[in-house]
């Protein structure tokens, strides 16, 4: 199909997108309204329709700056819903009206916090994903829905050592946390309804900003160690200066989200991460020192790194390191055992359509310069500036786009 006959068709298509106001679903939406032309339908949490559509408007704004709801409002639509509520919190004659809508899923909700107890995180991941496939499954039986995209996580591997196909899933693993272990919970269910439901599995690695410019809204995971860093805060590093570090930026993941979505296979799982191109925590950690001007961490691994990690997480209960310990103990576990995931199956979807993940060196220059020159997302003011550059650009992006839409 040539590109404009693609877009031709996805045109009749309605996507129901969940998580749109979190990092990557707000990315995966900025894509589906700039790369494809079709409507796309927003779950969001609130109280009343009003904040739903108030919610929406805003993750507009920050993406395409003000005024962008009006000139998207036949595009996309905020729908009032809860993924862990019974029918997703919508009222009857808004679900039906949805329903008879919907063509495409893409369900990226979830809750990201790795120290919820484990009953809060299978509520959130587990069953808003059940809520998710029930929806889905009734849309199919209709005849009106083709696919629903999953978006778990290349985690769901949990401290495998070796590297992890995209088509395994159940391997015996043991988990670093409560996120890991109901992700791949979620997956199982998911791949179990696979007969009721067609659906695509995308796994990203570490989602972190924009290839082009940095920008990210969350600063957790490996921003973490990289702000102790740059803060002068600790100087040793407890892991081997060889642990892989799989980073990739949220406009790949949502770039691969969305060609999952339109041409990616039934049943098929695309790991959206680095693969053969991650790096090691040597090179990040050189690199990092580069652009915060301080000297790279000293390694420290082996049996000396195996103790340290117990004592840096008691350290840091007491005195003034206690606002760093909760995060210190979430992260930690991932500095002694790193992951290392197989991409095949992207690689082959993806590489075709000239969709592939930078280099690490290439990534992390805008993305730790972003960092740095807001500090870390605490310096509003330049916050505010660059996102206003961002959308800036974005905002040239849609309307050349929506000035080729086809007419009619
Ligand atoms: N970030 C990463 O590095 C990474 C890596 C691999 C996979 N992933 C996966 O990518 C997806 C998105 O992650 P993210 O980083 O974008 O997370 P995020 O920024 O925390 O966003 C989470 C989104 O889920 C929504 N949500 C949470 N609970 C909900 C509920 N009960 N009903 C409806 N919506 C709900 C949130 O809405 P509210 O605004 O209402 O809270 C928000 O829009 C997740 O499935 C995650 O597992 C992320």
């Amino acid at each position: 199909m040539t590109q404009r006959a693609h877009r031709a068709a996805q045109a009749e298509c309605s996507v129901l997108l969940t998580g749109v106001t979190g990092f990557l679903g707000r990315e995966i939406l900025c894509q589906l309204l700039t790369e494809s032309n079709a409507h796309v339908s927003c779950l969001v949490r609130a109280r009343t329709a009003a904040e739903a559509r108030n919610r929406l408007i805003a993750a507009l704004d920050a993406l395409f700056g003000r005024e962008a709801a009006r000139m998207l409002q036949a595009r996309v639509s905020a729908v009032r819903g809860d993924v862990t509520l019974p029918r997703l919190g919508m009222t009857p004659r808004r679900r039906e009206h949805v329903l008879r809508r919907t063509t495409h899923v893409i369900h990226s909700a979830a809750s990201v916090r790795f120290d919820l107890p484990l009953a809060d995180a299978r509520r959130i991941n587990g069953g808003g994903t059940v809520a998710m496939l029930d929806f889905a499954q009734e849309a199919f039986r209709r005849g009106r829905l083709q696919r629903m995209v999953y978006v778990s996580t290349a985690f769901v591997s949990g401290r495998h050592r070796e590297p992890f196909a995209e088509d395994q899933l159940d391997v015996g693993q043991r988990f670093r946390n409560t996120y890991e272990q109901s992700k791949f919970e979620a997956e199982l269910v998911v791949h179990a309804r696979q007969q009721t439901v067609p659906t695509t599995v995308v796994r990203p690695s570490i989602v972190i900003g924009d290839s082009r410019w940095g920008a990210t809204t969350t600063f957790n995971v490996i921003y973490w160690p990289l702000r102790v860093y740059a803060d002068g805060l600790l100087r040793l590093a407890p892991a081997d200066p060889s642990l892989p570090v799989d980073v990739v930026p949220v406009d790949y993941v949502a770039r691969g989200t969305i060609a999952a979505l339109f041409d990616g296979q039934a049943g098929t799982t695309y790991a959206l991460a680095a693969g053969e191109r991650a790096s090691d925590a040597r090179v990040i950690g050189a690199l990092a020192a580069r652009a915060f001007g301080v000297a790279p961490p000293r390694f420290v691994s082996g049996v000396l790194g195996g103790v340290m990690v117990p004592l840096v997480s008691s350290a840091l209960r007491v005195g003034p390191w206690r606002r760093f310990g909760n995060a210190a103990r979430q992260y930690l576990p991932y500095f002694r055992d790193g992951s290392r995931f197989d991409t095949r199956n992207a690689t082959g979807l993806l590489g075709p359509q000239g969709i592939e993940p930078p280099s690490t060196s290439q990534l992390l220059e805008p993305v730790l310069e972003y960092a740095r020159s807001t500090d870390f997302g605490r310096d509003r003011t330049a916050v505010a500036a660059r996102q206003r550059d961002v959308s800036r650009q974005r905002r040239l992006a849609l309307t050349r786009s929506l000035e080729a839409q086809p007419v009619g």
